[in-house]
């Protein structure tokens, strides 16, 4: 069965703002009356959340294929049991990451083979892609400047890291523009929801 709805992605690094954006925007559709759900990766299923758990309060490093692996099986429950029901039902499904994050952090993070991103992938969603993303740009810096001013030696090496991150979401978005949607993170919160909403209408018209 064909998917009716339409699917929307939230991406982004670290401290950007994504999930206040992801909220105000359920709340806008809330408001127009259109059937709405927010949901967010890794998690949205029990064994998802679980996944979060396991890569968020793990004390030794993971693999990189290992979380690979994670994110991808909690996206696999994800997608069959709540994504993609809700999307033949004609939802506005909304995601905080999704498989823009796994490209961005595996691949241009981590440095894991795109082919075997792309595969796992690929074995995770059978091909569902979302039809509209959402890239909240902010350098890792500026993120990190919002909490305190001196970055200890750990954070001073994830740095790389991160900005390899942003520099992958900005490639994947250079190979399909018209999928997304990028805004300046470092704007006034409710500026950056006028921009996003009113180029998310633009958009759906198109879909639609
Ligand atoms: P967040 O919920 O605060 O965005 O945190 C999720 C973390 O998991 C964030 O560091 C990004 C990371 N992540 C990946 O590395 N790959 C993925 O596929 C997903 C969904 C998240």
């Amino acid at each position: 069965m064909a998917n009716k709805g339409i699917f929307i992605t939230l991406e982004g690094g670290e401290g950007v703002g994504k999930t206040t954006q992801a909220q105000r925007i359920e709340s806008y559709f809330t408001k127009m009356n259109k059937k709405v759900i927010l949901l967010r990766e890794p998690g949205g299923t029990k064994t998802g959340e679980k996944v979060r758990e396991i890569i968020r309060e793990t004390k030794e490093p993971i693999a990189p294929i290992t979380e690979l692996l994670l994110f991808s099986a909690a996206r696999k429950e994800h997608i069959e049991k709540i994504i993609t029901p809700h999307l033949h039902k004609n939802y506005i499904v909304i995601c905080d990451r999704f498989i823009d994050s796994t490209v961005a952090y595996q691949h241009y993070g981590r440095k894991i083979p795109i082919r075997i991103v792309k595969e796992i992938t690929q074995l995770a969603t059978d091909g569902l892609q979302p039809d509209i993303s959402i890239l909240l740009e902010m350098k890792f810096q500026d993120a990190i400047k919002r909490k305190k001013e001196e970055l200890d030696y750990l954070e001073k090496t994830a740095m790389q890291f991160h900005e390899d991150v942003l520099k992958g979401y900005n490639t994947i978005i250079k190979k399909e523009p018209k999928r997304w949607i990028k805004v300046d993170a470092n704007l006034p919160k409710d500026l950056i929801t006028t921009i996003i909403i009113n180029k998310l209408e633009e958009m759906i018209k198109k879909i639609q």
